[in-house]
């Protein structure tokens, strides 16, 4: 099989499965000899740079810990210190920077989301950008298109207590209420692997918060090769009946990008907040829980408690939230030894 050295990530969707299934294998070992793998030192006194252009807790804390526990450091860099070039003002080029971060990492992991943009796909873009002048991985670390690290750690959740094949297994993909305001990346990453790896994927969201149409076209194109599905519906009864995995959580509606353009950011997540407050039944509660096959409960966190969720089920014994957080270092530790170390 072809090395991975040197492959960038910036979704899931364009490593194939034997690449990811060779991801996961390896994070499966990373998880069960965290400390004393034979790899365990294979990014010795490597540098591992991250920008974040947006917060995080889960990405910066399991870099920074995949990075030491394979022997590296991972750097945090904040784009706003680094006298970048931007539309509005003069700086460093993306050529220049990714070229110069090259002679000095291993690998470059960037996080844009929304917030950090003027339209959809221009975290994409920047991402694809860099790859093309960097000569090390560009690693997506969420940007406002896709989350691959998040896609992987929540297979590997659901492998963990479903099973390794989890074909034709449902998983439902529900929109929740909430007052974050969230990213498409990480719905848009679970669907696209998911239907993939031949999951029944039920997509559930209110009129009016559709997504990228291009990600729901491929999802239909993964179900069909997969042998799996997919399918969008509006009905909260219909999503939850016999669902495995539940993975609930906001996502902001396509009219965002625009608002944030028109009134800033903070009016156009008011707006947002007081538009998801309407639907009211659209939190994951035991009620609707006990429609499922006794289904386990995921989120990429953070968790938005008593919006997306309520604390009954978060808290409840089919919860994976932690374990899907933890599997996030595993991930990305395979990641980084496959695409960083000439293993
Ligand atoms: N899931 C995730 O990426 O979490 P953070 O935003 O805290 O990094």
């Amino acid at each position: 099989m072809k090395s991975l050295f040197g492959r960038d990530l910036i979704t899931t969707q364009e490593w194939s499965v034997d690449e990811l299934e060779r991801t996961l294998a390896l994070a499966f070992e990373f998880k069960a000899r965290r400390f004393d793998h034979p790899l365990r030192d294979c990014l010795d006194r490597r540098t591992f740079m991250m920008f974040f252009f947006n917060p995080s807790v889960r990405t910066r804390q399991s870099f920074e810990c995949a990075a030491t526990e394979l022997g590296g450091h991972a750097q945090f860099l904040e784009p706003k210190t680094m006298r970048l070039k931007t539309e509005t003002s003069a700086g460093e080029t993306v050529q220049d920077a990714a070229n110069v971060m090259s002679r000095y990492a291993c690998g470059i992991g960037i996080r844009t989301l929304e917030t950090a943009v003027d339209r959809y796909g221009e975290g994409d873009d920047l991402l694809r950008e860099y790859a093309k002048w960097a000569s090390v991985p560009v690693i997506s670390m969420a940007h406002d298109k896709f989350h691959p690290c998040q896609g992987l750690a929540d297979v590997m959740g659901m492998r963990m207590h479903g099973g390794k094949n989890l074909k034709r297994k449902k998983l439902l993909q529900v929109w929740g209420k909430g007052a974050l305001v969230r990213s498409w990346c990480s719905v848009q990453e679970s669907i696209l692997i998911n239907t993939r790896l031949g999951l029944d994927v039920t997509l559930a969201y209110p009129e009016g918060y559709d997504l990228d149409p291009q990600v729901t076209k491929w999802c239909e194109d993964n179900a069909a090769a997969s042998g799996g599905r997919f399918e969008i519906v509006h009905d909260l009864e219909e999503g939850y009946k016999g669902a495995d995995f539940v993975y609930s959580r906001n996502w902001q509606s396509p009219a965002f990008y625009g608002d944030m353009k028109k009134v800033g950011a903070d009016a156009a997540k008011k707006k947002e907040i007081e538009m998801a407050a309407r639907y009211d039944d659209w939190i994951c509660s035991r009620e609707w829980m006990s429609r499922t096959n006794n289904a386990f409960f995921m989120h990429c966190g953070p968790v938005d408690r008593g919006a997306e969720v309520t604390d009954e089920v978060c808290d409840g014994p089919r919860s994976i939230v932690y374990d899907i957080a933890e599997n996030r270092l595993h991930v990305q530790k395979a990641i980084m030894a496959l695409t960083m170390a000439r293993t």
